[in-house]
């Protein structure tokens, strides 16, 4: 029988040690084209923003109005500016307070009043960022991915459809299970090799017995980067779960599709798209018997939650 105090001891260390100060994805880049697109999610208990602003740049912050720490926008969508729902203070997309009557009448600063900003930084589409201002650029560690796909590249994948859901599971099952019993799409075989580093802990997994070199199109590449992206990758399309805990038995989940350049007219994409979804099924049945975690997640876990 479950301890749930210990769980919900557990939690609050993985919120604080892991996604509190983990790079962790948003999701694909192209899901905010225009100026004033946005997305939003929880990370470590924070309500969290991701848009692109009105020159176009993207920027993450936390997703509390300055008046009373209360939420500001909700699911995704896209604005001209960030009004608050509770008392109608409002801020440009970069964040600046741009009107608040009450504000004025207590001699603030406008100027220097602004959401707080996050670290965002972009690789091959995905939204990355951290609520830890001490977290190491995970580039170096991400070169390495990029070396391990090549020549895939997911930069020019466009997204074609996303969901958010919930799922009944620890969020450790899920991410354990992945690589261990992933589901690779119809044509490869999976057993695994394992890539790690020490800035962002990341697994890889190839079919079995195909050599990188030549025959590339038949492969899929399952990528866990840890704590909470998940990528089933292949030249034609991938497939993804953005993940974080929703308390200490159920996830949150963003689960996305993309197609590569020049498949989008594929007449197979209707059909691989199809099975993606029979796939994530497949995945969480995988998770509910997840068996001994991954031995990179494993790891990962032990580095960051030291016994
Ligand atoms: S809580 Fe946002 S304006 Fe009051």
């Amino acid at each position: 029988m479950p301890d749930p105090t210990a769980a919900a001891a557990g939690l609050a260390a993985e919120t604080r040690q892991i996604f509190g100060r983990d790079w962790l994805c948003a999701g694909r880049v192209e899901s905010l084209p225009d100026p004033g697109c946005y997305l939003t999610l929880q990370v470590a208990d924070q309500p969290v923003v991701v848009l692109r602003d009105a020159d176009g740049q993207l920027r993450a912050m936390l997703n509390l109005c300055l008046h009373r720490k209360l939420p500001l926008l909700q699911g995704r969508g896209k604005v001209a500016a960030i009004t608050c729902p509770y008392h109608a203070w409002s801020y440009r997309l970069d964040g600046h307070l741009r009107g608040a009557s009450s504000l004025l009448g207590q001699g603030l600063c406008q100027a220097q009043t602004t959401l707080h900003p996050l670290r965002l930084l972009v690789w091959q589409g995905w939204l990355l960022l951290t609520l830890n201002p001490g977290a190491a650029r995970p580039t170096e560690a991400l070169a390495e991915v990029a070396r391990w796909i090549a020549p895939c590249d997911m930069t020019g994948y466009a997204e074609v459809l996303c969901e958010d859901f919930r799922w009944p599971i620890d969020w450790k099952a899920l991410a354990g299970s992945f690589i261990q019993n992933g589901a690779p799409l119809p044509g490869a075989a999976g057993s695994q090799s394992v890539l790690e580093t020490d800035v962002v802990h990341l697994a890889a997994a190839q079919p079995a017995g195909t050599p990188l070199p030549g025959d590339r199109r038949h492969l899929t590449w399952l990528l866990a980067i840890y704590p909470g992206l998940l990528i089933t990758l292949t030249p034609k399309c991938l497939w993804y779960l953005c993940l974080t805990p929703d308390g200490a038995d159920a996830v949150r989940l963003h689960f996305g599709a993309a197609l590569a350049p020049g498949h989008h007219d594929d007449p197979d994409a209707q059909a691989l798209l199809a099975q993606v979804m029979t796939l994530l099924q497949a995945v969480q049945d995988d998770a509910r018997d997840p068996g001994l975690p991954d031995g990179a997640f494993g790891r990962y876990l032990a580095s960051r939650l030291p016994a």
